[in-house]
C-alpha cells in the first residue's frame, strides 16, 4: 500500500482534468459508466461442553446485537436545517443513503492507495479508500489471484465535487428519475466515506454492467467478500430498501465482524441497521 494520503493538495491538481473526463464517463452513477467461529472451534471437543458452546456464541450475538443498536438508523442521525446529518461519518458501519447525508465538507483523513490491480492508469482519486478498507481490499485480491480470479478495482474515493459532475451528468444523459436510480446526489453517496469501491472484471471489459453479476468472477466476489469485511451494498431485488437498483460491482467495507453476519442474515445495510429488526 502507498503510506501517500490524497491531501487537498492532490486533488486540486486532478480535479480539474477530472471534471472534465467524468463529463465523458457516463452511467451507473461510477466511472466506466456501462451499462464466534474461532470461539465455536475451540469448544468443539468432547461431550459436556456444547452448553458452553452456547453460552459463547449468545455472547457473541449479545455484542454484535448491541453494536448494531449503538450504530443504528435512528441512533446515528440528527436533524439539520431539515437535513438528517449522518452522526458517525468517521465509523466504518457509517450509513448513508437518499434519506442520510454525511456532514458538509467531510473528506475522510486517512485516504491511502490499495496495491491492487486497476482497470485504469494515473493519478485520480478514485484510486483511493480509507486504510482499514483498502488494507482488507488488498486481501480481498491477493485471495481472488490465488484463486485465478481476475478483479480490477475501478472506482474508490469520491469527492462531493466529482459526485456532483457525475450525477449532474447521468442527469443528462438518463433524465432525473433514472439518474437517481443509479447515482447519489453529492454528500448522499457512499463513495465519498472512502469506504466503498466498484469491482469489475477483464471479462465483462471491466464496466459495471448488472452482467458482472452473474461472472465467475462476480459470484466469487458475492461470495467472498464478506470474510474480508466487504458487502455487496445494493442487492438485487432491493430497490425499494436502499434506493438503487443492483449494482452487483458494488462492495462496501463494513468491518470484518459485521459483514459475514450481515451477509448470512440476507437483510439489507438499511434493514440490519434498523432498529425494528434488531432484537435486543
Ligand atoms: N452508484 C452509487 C449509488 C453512488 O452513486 O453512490
Ligand atoms: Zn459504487
Amino acid at each position: 500500500m502507498k503510506s501517500q494520503t490524497w491531501g487537498k493538495r492532490h486533488w486540486m491538481r486532478v480535479l480539474g482534468p477530472m471534471i472534465v473526463l467524468s463529463g465523458i464517463l457516463v452511467g451507473c452513477g461510477s466511472d466506466t459508466g456501462g451499462s464466534a467461529q474461532q470461539e465455536g472451534q475451540a469448544l468443539q471437543g468432547p461431550a459436556g461442553q456444547g452448553d458452553q458452546l452456547e453460552v459463547v456464541e449468545g455472547q457473541a450475538n449479545d455484542s454484535i446485537m448491541a453494536m448494531r443498536s449503538e450504530n443504528s438508523l435512528q441512533a446515528t442521525i440528527q436533524e439539520q436545517d431539515g437535513r438528517s446529518i449522518v452522526t458517525n461519518p468517521e465509523a466504518v458501519t457509517v450509513i448513508v443513503n437518499k434519506q442520510r447525508s454525511l456532514p458538509d465538507g467531510y473528506e475522510p483523513k486517512d485516504l491511502v492507495e490499495p496495491n491492487v490491480k486497476f482497470s485504469f492508469d494515473g493519478a485520480n482519486e478514485k484510486r483511493f479508500m480509507r486504510k482499514e478498507a483498502a488494507e482488507a481490499l488488498e486481501k480481498l485480491f491477493a485471495r481472488a489471484e490465488s484463486e485465478n480470479i481476475e478483479l480490477r478495482a475501478v472506482s474508490g474515493y469520491r469527492s462531493y465535487a466529482r459526485q456532483k459532475v457525475i450525477f449532474a451528468n447521468n442527469v443528462r444523459t438518463k433524465g432525473e428519475k433514472e439518474a437517481a436510480r443509479v447515482s447519489s446526489v453529492p454528500g448522499n453517496s457512499e463513495h465519498q466515506t472512502g469506504l466503498s469501491i466498484d469491482v469489475s472484471s477483464p471479462s465483462v471489459d471491466n464496466t459495471l454492467e448488472q452482467s458482472f453479476g452473474e461472472t465467475t468472477e462476480g459470484k466469487w466476489l458475492a461470495e467472498h467478500a464478506p470474510e474480508y469485511g466487504f458487502v455487496i451494498r445494493y442487492p438485487e431485488g432491493a430497490e425499494d430498501k436502499t434506493g438503487y437498483i443492483y449494482e452487483p460491482w458494488h462492495i462496501r467495507y463494513v468491518g470484518t465482524d459485521v459483514a459475514p453476519d450481515l451477509a448470512k442474515s440476507e437483510l439489507t445495510v438499511e434493514e440490519y441497521f434498523d432498529n425494528a429488526f434488531i432484537k435486543l
